[in-house]
């Protein structure tokens, strides 16, 4: 099934939830959107489940309008980051369960819903979880299960919120390679939401990036990576230095800054902003800068380096601990900012919406990303 979405809008209250949202999904594909907690990824979710209504816009799918069709009509499979199995029912009850409310004139057979199960058990690799009940199961096998449940029924479209999302770190890589095996198998049309950009990107065809009810980016892991297309996508994706520059027919220049490995770019002259990722910022000690290094600290693998500007400013390198200038990076010296990589964008064309922000320092670190999302 084929999804297009169009001018969507939602409001909560005064609260612009979605503020136009125009995505296609082809058959068949997996699709990720991605985007910090509040970003609007649930709700878009829910209207395309018929569980919310948007004000405004259209959605389509194989050249139905779906706006016109009820929650039950549109044969939609939803899991959840918590999905609610239901306790009393043994796993195989659990997957049988939305066959058999189907309308009496759809409802298979029970020998054949029973056989349905059977094949949904072991292509899942959950056979031998068939007789417990969800109490006995781990939070992984939970949401295996949970996916069975939204697979028995054929969905149209298959619609996963966070489904991993309350799980640890590894079994969440190994379901992701199981689901991905599943729907390499199905073919079923699918719309993942994380937060979690490492999921995304394992896991999708493509990537939509999501920021305060819009779409900020749609494309594949390498392009949103090297080329955020706006200044929320490269704070999402780890740029979080970000360095006043002037430009010049398209060079970058600023005092204490090496940026001469950044390609020209076609800006207009002026203040710019460069976004950089601390892993692309490696200082050079030098006799005069007003860039010093004012901490040094080391987590095993890298030399994390808080770096303070004269005028206060303080900007973060990261430094892997092995590489030959690690030891003339001590606290104190002076240093010049050699930029491997980074995103400019012309400071005027900030958008007015982003200034609405706690005003942003000059920079925030990766982790506070992660959590906040
Ligand atoms: N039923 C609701 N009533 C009022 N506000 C809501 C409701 N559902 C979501 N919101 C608000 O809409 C915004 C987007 O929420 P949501 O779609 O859940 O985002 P995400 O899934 O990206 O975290 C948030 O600010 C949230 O508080
Ligand atoms: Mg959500």
């Amino acid at each position: 099934m084929s999804i297009s979405i169009s001018g969507l809008t939602k409001q909560f209250g005064q609260t612009d939830v979605l503020r136009g949202i125009d995505l296609g999904v082809e058959k068949g594909e997996l699709v990720a959107l991605l985007g910090p907690s509040g970003s609007g990824k649930t709700t878009l979710l829910k209207i395309i489940a018929g569980l919310e209504w948007p004000d405004a816009g259209r959605l389509v799918v194989d050249g139905a309008d779906w706006l016109q069709l009820a929650a039950q009509d549109r044969r939609i499979g939803f899991v959840f980051q918590h999905y609610a199995l239901f306790p009393h029912m043994s796993v195989r009850d659990n997957l049988a369960f939305g066959l058999t409310v189907r309308p009496r004139s759809e409802r298979p057979g029970k020998a054949v819903i029973a056989a349905k199960v059977e094949e949904l058990l072991h292509f899942l690799q959950i056979a031998h979880l068939a007789d417990r009940y969800p109490t006995q199961l781990s939070g992984g096998q939970r949401q295996r299960v949970a996916l069975g449940r939204a697979l028995a029924i054929e969905p149209k479209v298959l619609l996963l919120d966070e489904p991993f999302g309350a799980l640890d770190a590894a079994i969440r890589r190994d379901l992701r390679r199981w689901l991905r095996g599943v729907h390499e198998a199905t073919g079923s049309t699918t719309i993942f939401v994380t937060h979690d950009q490492e999921e995304a990107f394992e896991l999708a065809d493509r990537v939509v990036v999501m920021g305060e009810g819009r779409i900020e980016q749609i494309g594949h892991a390498d392009a949103i990576h090297d080329h955020p297309a706006t200044q929320f996508v490269a704070r999402f994706m780890g740029a979080t230095v970000e360095l006043p520059v002037t430009l010049q027919a398209g060079r970058a220049e600023g005092k204490g800054l090496d940026l001469t490995a950044l390609p020209r770019r076609a800006l207009p002259d002026g203040a710019a902003t460069l976004f950089v990722r601390p892993e692309d910022i490696m200082p050079v000690p030098t006799t005069s800068s007003p860039w010093r290094i004012a901490t040094r600290t080391s987590n095993g693998a890298h030399l994390r380096l808080i770096l303070r500007h004269e005028d206060g400013k303080e900007a973060e390198a990261d430094v892997p601990r092995r590489a030959v200038q690690a030891q003339t990076l001590i606290a104190d010296t002076p240093v010049q900012l050699k930029i491997e990589a980074g995103t400019l964008f012309a400071t005027a064309s900030t958008p007015a919406r982003r200034s609405a922000r706690p005003a942003s320092p000059t920079v925030s670190s990766p982790q506070k990303q992660e959590t906040s999302s």
